[in-house]
């Protein structure tokens, strides 16, 4: 597949002059970004890779990263990750409460907030050194020490997680928080604040697409099941309440942060990330799905 000339011509469609949607700036650190930057990423299962714009320059990776919070729970706990939590779709944005009252603190996917909460609190629980750790794993499935947390943006959404942190206090009232509430807030505002850039992401996210491995190892990160379920979960619940539209117009699994960046696997195939700040009002990449479904719809190449 010629990968570099789909892209130019994604480029010249998308018309990257259109600036619909808005920067993410409820942390107040995060809307400093240049809301003009775009690039992409697309690694193949050869081990080629293919790149357009700004696809070097690191970004904060921000929900992206509970797919490897995610990975590294189902990889110390195995099945009892979803003693405390479901496989739902949740219909809601990423930061509501609504359910979690209802649904007596026990969080409908790891993907919104309140889930990836109660996946930090099982790392901050079992590890020695949960932050140490969380970013040598990061680190081991990208390929790359290049990696690290952003501290301004870690204390910047700690200084303005008033949601974030009514969430952890409801999970706490609920029990299904152990450790201190503070202690886990502040490994889920590290993880968010994690930067890295779209070929970081397309190799780190290789793994979903290699059944667990990473790319030209026998090194397993995770089960080939841990893998599909992964890749399952994205699909429902990787967007939010906009999972359906994704996969309506994607295709593939894939997973959004506030920082603009979109990472999709096609298993077996490829990865792939793109970045493009502004959002739209559910909190996606407005540029960046257009991307992908431009991409997925070029090639004709979807999972279903
Ligand atoms: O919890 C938050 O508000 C952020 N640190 C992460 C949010 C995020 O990326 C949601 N995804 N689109």
């Amino acid at each position: 597949m010629d990968y570099n000339s789909i892209f130019e011509e994604i480029k010249r469609e998308i018309n990257l002059d259109v600036k619909h949607g808005k920067v993410a700036d409820y942390i107040p650190e995060l809307a400093h970004v240049d809301p003009n930057k775009f690039g992409i990423s697309l690694k193949c299962m050869d081990g080629q890779s293919f790149s357009m714009g700004n696809a070097d320059e690191k970004f904060s990776a921000q929900s992206i990263t509970k797919v490897f919070s995610l990975a590294l729970a189902m990889n110390h706990f195995g099945q009892k990750v979803w003693s405390r939590m479901d496989v739902e779709p949740s219909g809601t944005s990423f930061n509501s409460l609504v359910l979690l009252e209802y649904e007596q603190g026990i969080p409908r996917n790891p993907f919104i907030n309140s889930g990836a909460l109660v996946i930090a609190d099982m790392l901050v629980e079992k590890l020695e050194d949960p932050k140490g750790e969380f970013l040598e794993f990061v680190r081991n499935i990208t390929g790359s020490r290049d990696i690290d947390y952003n501290y301004k943006v870690a204390n910047s959404e700690r200084d303005h997680g008033f949601r974030n942190r009514a969430m952890a206090n409801m999970l706490k009232s609920f029990g299904n928080i152990k450790s201190d509430v503070e202690d886990v807030l502040d490994f889920y505002f590290h993880q968010c604040s994690i930067e890295m850039s779209c070929k970081q992401l397309a190799d780190a996210f290789m793994v979903f697409s290699n059944r667990g491995s990473k790319l030209g190892s026998k090194e397993k990160i995770i089960t080939k099941q841990q893998s599909q379920r992964i890749n399952a979960l994205m699909l429902t619940c990787g967007f939010y309440d906009e999972a359906g539209e994704f996969a309506f117009r994607v295709g593939l699994p894939g997973k959004s942060g506030v920082g603009g960046g979109i990472v999709a696997v096609y298993p077996g195939e490829y990865s792939v990330a793109v970045w493009s700040p502004r959002l739209n009002k559910l909190g996606n990449s407005v540029l960046g799905m257009k991307t992908l479904e431009l991409l997925t719809t070029k090639t004709g190449m979807v999972i279903f």
